[in-house]
């Protein structure tokens, strides 16, 4: 019967694959597991009283107008204030420039819906977001390495600039700059994911490439980058609510899309989030700032106390994740089966964040939701296990140079 389902099935669902890793990573509620997997917001920072209070502060003013229908592009209000923030970093622009997306999960399917034909290449980092690569492939891109030549037929680089998921890292301004001038020369649209922008705990900001891209090109009208913002690592994944900046020629694209997939975002929450944000947000974020600076700090200190030689890992500037680079031979996925099966700790290998020629002796470790003392345990855990498996391939290499079996 499955196969008759998979032959109706459009030439497309060819390149939608569900991840042997998202499946595995199911099973990992199990309470003695140590979980550095989940990429997921510290759900004691969900300002919980407030946003119930606000649910029945929006029923009893807005009425049932914040259960009915809306616009496409999303709230004035909230895009609104979205621009608002947006010129202030750096990108001036209006609500005629943000279109509210459910996630910015769904702004990627927009955008690849919108500039996607089959066989365009896609240039993205390595590593690099595999949601974002799972939104795209529906839509039969090839893909490239940001980092080589721009193939022919290259339509968009997709970049998470700031403590990126998987690796943690930040692109340097001159990095950003030189992207641009790239994406000019080759005419390419610039997606910027700036999913964990707000999250920087040590460092100084670097500016979006949208604001450097503003500056550069004279204004967002003119601007070839399309930033994706989004509240779910600040407030709440759960209200499913994102965006995008960019220039109105695309932004009444992106609602025409939209408009065809689920009209609109939830109203309700958008009009909750509105006035969560108009009540100290920098407030909040900088609470969130020292939550996760404190839990990245304690990650760098247990990697440092309980890797083995050979270990390399990023010591990111904000965000959540962490990418570890093992020495040659050992691979992630495999170490993950070990390591939960062994020592009850969990992560995600990093074969899947590559869109080609994966490097299987990688691991992406998200601090997010344990705490420090859970840290140090479970990085513990894991370095034991990796000190195993290194002693082990170094018996065997020593084996090999005896001729002893
Ligand atoms: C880099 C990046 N972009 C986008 C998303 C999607 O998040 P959301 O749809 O909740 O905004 C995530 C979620 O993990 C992410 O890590």
């Amino acid at each position: 019967m499955t196969s008759s389902w998979n032959d109706r099935f459009s030439p497309r669902m060819a390149h939608v694959r569900a991840s042997e890793i998202r499946e595995l990573l199911k099973l990992l509620d199990q309470p003695d597991i140590l979980s550095f997997a989940g990429g997921i917001p510290d759900p004691a920072l969900f300002p919980i009283a407030r946003i119930a209070e606000l649910y029945g502060e929006v029923l009893a003013e807005a009425g049932d107008q914040a259960l009915q229908y809306s616009v496409s592009e999303g709230l004035p209000a909230l895009r609104r204030w979205i621009a608002e923030r947006m010129t202030a970093q750096g990108a001036p622009c209006d609500e005629g420039n943000i279109i509210i997306t459910a996630g910015s999960q769904q702004a990627l399917d927009l955008i690849g819906k919108l500039f996607i034909g089959r066989g365009d290449a896609v240039l993205v980092e390595r590593p690099t977001y595999m949601g974002a690569l799972g939104a795209f492939n529906a839509y039969e891109p090839s893909y490239a390495d940001l980092g080589g030549d721009v193939p022919a037929g290259a339509r968009l680089a997709y970049v998470v600039p700031d403590f990126a998921n998987p690796s943690g890292r930040t692109m340097p301004r001159r990095e950003r700059e030189a992207l641009l001038a790239r994406a000019t020369a080759h005419d390419l649209v610039v997606i910027e994911d700036g999913a964990y922008r707000d999250l920087r705990f040590t460092g100084t900001d670097e500016p979006s490439i949208l604001a450097l891209d503003v500056a550069r090109s004279g204004g967002i009208e003119a601007a070839r980058t399309l930033y994706c913002g989004t509240f779910s690592k600040t407030l709440s994944p759960a209200l499913r609510l994102g965006w995008v900046c960019g220039p109105r020629a695309v932004i009444d694209k992106l609602v025409l899309l939209k408009q065809g997939c689920d009209l609109h975002v939830s109203t309700i929450n958008q009009m909750v989030a509105a006035r969560v944000v108009a009540e100290g947000y920098e407030d909040h974020l900088e609470r969130l700032r020292k939550h996760y600076h404190a839990r990245a700090s304690a990650m760098q200190a247990a990697l440092a106390r309980h890797m083995p030689l050979g270990v390399s890992w990023s010591k990111p500037q904000g965000g959540m994740f962490v990418w570890l680079t093992l020495p040659e031979g050992l691979d992630g996925a495999q170490l993950l089966e070990a390591a939960l099966a062994e020592e009850r700790v969990a992560f995600v290998p990093g074969g899947p964040f590559f869109a080609v020629d994966p490097e299987p002796n990688t691991l992406r470790l998200a601090y997010s939701l344990l705490s420090p003392a859970d840290i140090d345990e479970g990085v513990r855990r894991l370095g034991r296990l990796i000190e195993g498996r290194l002693a082990y391939a170094g018996s065997n290499v020593a084996r090999a140079a005896t001729g002893r079996a």
